[in-house]
């Protein structure tokens, strides 16, 4: 980060100028003061990125204005200016919250380091607010509905404790959000939260990922490489879709959660951490443990605090709200000003069976705000859903025929009991097949978040000619996303 404005306080005039011409001279805009008071002024109207602080002032001492501005947002990262006998203050101005120090005299090449070494922790202290504040953002769980207040006090409870907590629920219901919710309101907030996405990784590097690796360790291993737990240290660890974890990584990951614990790939030199462990899934974990899918030890470690985040459509309470908030946002974010939604688009939302959730509503409401006409209101068109009245709801799945099923749970997740939208008999005679076709399709690909290959083999047909088929529908125009 490189800085720009530089401000010098020091009572003696030789110091002032030859920092003020070493520092122009680097293309810094300097500014100086003589006293604390000359200073507060400065400091008062400008915002300086970087302060040299003498230790002594006619007016105080440095310690005094390092007090003063320790609370200020945006304070310069400041070095004292200090000689040789005042060494051991200049340290305990460190303490204070100063940054470094720089003796006299000092050489250019000293003060070069110094900066640049200043310029990187700014930086890094910026990315470091950056990922905090888009942590923050969206970290609302909205809902009205009795199980979302319910799950809301639930958060606040457990987020105070250390527990292991464990998130189930089907896809796009904010099992993630729930994790960073109870890291945020956790004692822990001001510590690093670390994510690992264990479906994302592969096989053979989750083990680095997890736990780091020492240099050599494996082929590719140019140096060492600290893993997520350790990133983690102090903080908090969310292991998201833990569901997909392979059972060879599963009893290492056993040994961290009891002995907290662990050693870096090729190393042997054991790490001791202090993580408070959240793990997500949208597996139902206790039949993977009968199928011996999913360590059992493993399975009780992680469960220690079980929260279910339940289906959207068990709460359709929530959905106007869901539906009102993601408008507002999707439009501020397109430029689109709309009128609120029609009424019928509004039935529709509230009707729909939702199968990839909060998601998939999001998703829906978007893609509506970008086909709606500036200045109108959302109709039901643009949102894309199939009209429910040409569908009728199946109690059972066992009535279905199973190609019919518009909703397949593939993977075994919660939900695979409630069929939505499932073709019966007595469709009505004017919906066409390639309506129905379209409409399979697109639901498909919700399913599979647009993956088309997941799509295609869910459809059982090749991804080629999913693809030519959407392709289609993009020349027709009827592609709502
Ligand atoms: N109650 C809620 N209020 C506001 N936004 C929500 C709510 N629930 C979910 N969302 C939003 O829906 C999207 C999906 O949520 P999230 O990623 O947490 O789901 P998930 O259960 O982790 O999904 P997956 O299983 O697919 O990983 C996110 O953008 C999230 O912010
Ligand atoms: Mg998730």
């Amino acid at each position: 980060m490189a800085f720009d404005k530089i401000l010098v306080l020091d009572d003696q005039i030789i110091i002032r100028k030859s920092l003020e011409a070493q520092l122009s001279s680097r293309g810094y805009s300097v500014t100086t003061a003589k006293t604390i008071a000359e200073a507060e002024v400065l400091l008062n109207q400008d915002q300086f990125d970087m302060m040299f602080l003498d230790f002594r002032l006619p007016d105080g001492k440095g310690t005094d204005l390092l007090e003063k501005i320790a609370d200020l947002p945006n304070s310069p990262l400041t070095v004292i200016i200090t000689g040789h006998g005042t060494i051991e203050s200049a340290v305990n101005c460190i303490q204070l919250g100063a940054f470094d120090y720089v003796v006299k005299p000092w050489t250019l090449d000293q003060l070069n380091v110094i900066i640049k070494k200043a310029e990187a922790f700014s930086q890094l202290l910026k990315v470091n607010q950056y990922f905090s504040n888009q942590l923050q953002k969206n970290s609302e769980i909205l809902g009205l509905s009795s199980t979302i207040r319910h799950l809301r006090q639930l958060i606040k409870k457990v987020a105070a404790t250390e527990a292991t907590v464990l998130i189930t629920g089907e896809n796009g219901t904010g099992k993630e959000l729930v994790a960073r919710e109870l890291f945020r309101l956790s004692p822990r907030a001001k510590k690093p939260y670390i994510r690992v996405n264990c479906a994302a990784i592969s096989e053979n590097l989750i083990e680095s990922e997890f736990f780091g690796h020492e240099k050599g360790a494996f082929t590719g291993a140019a140096q060492r490489r600290e893993g997520r737990f350790e990133l983690a240290n102090n903080g908090t660890i969310l292991l998201d879709e833990i569901g997909e974890i392979h059972p060879s990584l599963q009893v290492k990951l056993l040994r961290v959660l009891q002995e907290r614990e662990f050693e870096r790939v090729g190393g042997n030199k054991s790490i001791k951490i202090n993580v408070r462990v959240i793990a997500t899934t949208n597996r139902d974990l206790q039949k993977a443990v009968e199928k011996g899918e999913f360590r059992e030890d493993l399975y009780y470690r992680l469960n220690v605090f079980p929260i279910f985040v339940p289906p959207l459509r068990e709460r359709r309470e929530d959905i106007e709200l869901l539906a009102d908030n993601f408008l507002q946002s999707h439009t501020r974010k397109h430029g689109i000003k709309l009128s609120g939604f029609s009424e019928p688009a509004m039935e529709r939302l509230l009707d729909h069976n939702w199968p990839g959730n909060v998601r998939e509503l999001e998703n829906t409401i978007e893609r509506s705000v970008i086909l709606s006409e500036s200045g109108q209101s959302v109709k039901e068109e643009a949102l894309g859903l199939m009209p429910r009245k040409n569908f009728q709801r199946v109690s059972s799945p066992k009535s279905v025929p199973k190609d019919c099923a518009l909703e397949d749970s593939s993977n075994g997740a919660n939900g695979e009991e409630d069929f939505d939208l499932a073709l019966l008999d007595d469709v009505p005679e004017f919906l066409s097949l390639d309506a129905l076709e379209k409409e399979h399709i697109f639901r498909a690909l919700g399913k599979t978040k647009g993956k088309r290959n997941q799509a295609a083999s869910l459809l059982n047909i090749s991804t080629r000619t999913l693809r030519n088929k959407l392709k289609q529908y993009r020349l027709e125009g009827a592609m709502p996303f």
